[in-house]
């Protein structure tokens, strides 16, 4: 398997898969070829060996030619083409991180440090379509694998606090702008250390609520405030990110017919690029936390214990401390009081990274295997 094609390789979650492929020296296994909407005959991009000119995403024929296609050009083209290249007989593989077909029953959630099995699985019964998770699934499973792995959930409560990336590159340039125009508006007070921070709150808090205040993008202020509802409505007051934490990820388990409840509230937070999460977990029994603390760190590479500590928590356990990393750390793992089986966690990672590419990136690996 070595003709690849790779579509919306130029957006946000495009970029961070180049450019975690050119770290991986992953281009030297394959023949890369680029695809454009807008820009086909033009020279394609630089990833360290020579690759033919652009071609048009939306010419099937040349598609038909790819034995795998990744794309991260959206939901809106994976509808446009997908279907027309499987009606046109195309056998190849297609890598996708939008939510499209992640429902299909056709389609495998790869998120292999969790779920290779399933594809290991699925790969020998024929699957060819292969589909990234949401990103907050993504990241509580990489964070939880232990758990899972050992069968140790009744169910879990997810609270999130998702950061701007999730909604885009737009919406992430609206955050610092946000930013700046809170500033902008409370610099002169805030230079005056004579002023009073009651003056500078309501002032901050009018410009908020005004229409100078930026949310073209947003809808709502973030910064200096959140937005406690995410994506549509579902059914009986759920978002649907907050539908997807259950059904996705007892996809990615394989375990659809018999799935761990997992329900809570997704929320919006002005930070960058890393969601975080705070997870209530019921376990299925009373297990020390000092087992459950190993089982955590040794389920895959990326999971980090974090000691529940002030200090180490400062340090280690925020989007700060995770963007541009592949760590997932894992922390505030304490027994709640309300029994020996209720479990509070909290975990952070970084949207773009298990969130979005690399799963991608890695299933092509699993492929070339
Ligand atoms: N829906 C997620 C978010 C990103 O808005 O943060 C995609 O997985």
């Amino acid at each position: 398997m070595k003709r690849v094609g790779f579509v919306g390789w130029r957006g946000m979650v495009g970029s961070v898969l180049m450019q975690r492929m050119r770290e991986e020296n992953d281009f030297a296994e394959i023949d890369p070829v680029f695809f454009t909407t807008s820009q086909a005959g033009k020279p394609g991009p630089d990833v360290g060996k020579d690759v033919p000119p652009l071609k048009d995403a939306k010419d099937i024929d040349e598609l038909k030619q790819m034995e795998a296609i990744v794309s991260c050009q959206g939901g809106g083209y994976t509808e446009s083409v997908y279907g027309k290249l499987r009606e046109a007989g195309w056998k190849g593989y297609w890598i996708d991180a939008a939510s499209t077909l992640r429902m299909d029953d056709d389609a495998t959630i790869v998120l292999d440090p969790v779920n290779r099995d399933v594809i290991t699985d699925r790969l020998a019964n024929g699957a060819k379509t292969f589909v990234g998770g949401n990103c907050t699934v993504s990241l509580m499973m990489m964070g939880l694998g232990g758990l899972f792995q050992e069968d140790l959930i009744e169910w879990i409560s997810p609270m999130t606090y998702q950061a701007a990336s999730g909604a885009g590159a737009q919406n992430m340039r609206e955050l610092l702008q946000q930013m700046g125009a809170l500033h902008d508006v409370s610099k002169d007070l805030l230079e005056d250390p004579a002023s009073g921070i009651l003056e500078i709150d309501r002032r901050v808090s009018d410009f908020m609520r005004s229409p100078e205040y930026p949310q073209q993008q947003w809808g709502a202020p973030l910064a200096g405030s959140l937005i406690a509802w995410l994506d549509c409505e579902t059914e009986g007051g759920q978002s649907k990110e907050e539908w997807k934490a259950e059904v996705e990820t007892n996809k990615i388990l394989g375990r659809s017919g018999n799935p761990i409840p997992i329900d809570g509230i997704c929320v919006r937070i002005g930070a960058m690029r890393s969601h975080s999460q705070a997870l209530t977990i019921k376990l299925k029994k009373d297990v020390p936390l000092a087992d459950i603390e190993g089982i955590l760190a040794s389920a895959n590479d990326w999971a980090k214990v974090v000691p529940n500590e002030k200090e180490a928590t400062m340090r280690e356990l925020s989007p700060a401390a995770v963007t541009g990393t592949l760590d997932v750390p894992v922390g505030r793992l304490r027994k709640l009081t309300m029994g020996p089986e209720y479990l509070a966690a909290f975990t952070v990672g970084d949207q773009l990274l298990w969130g979005a590419a690399e799963p991608l990136r890695r299933m092509l690996r699993i492929l070339l295997e």
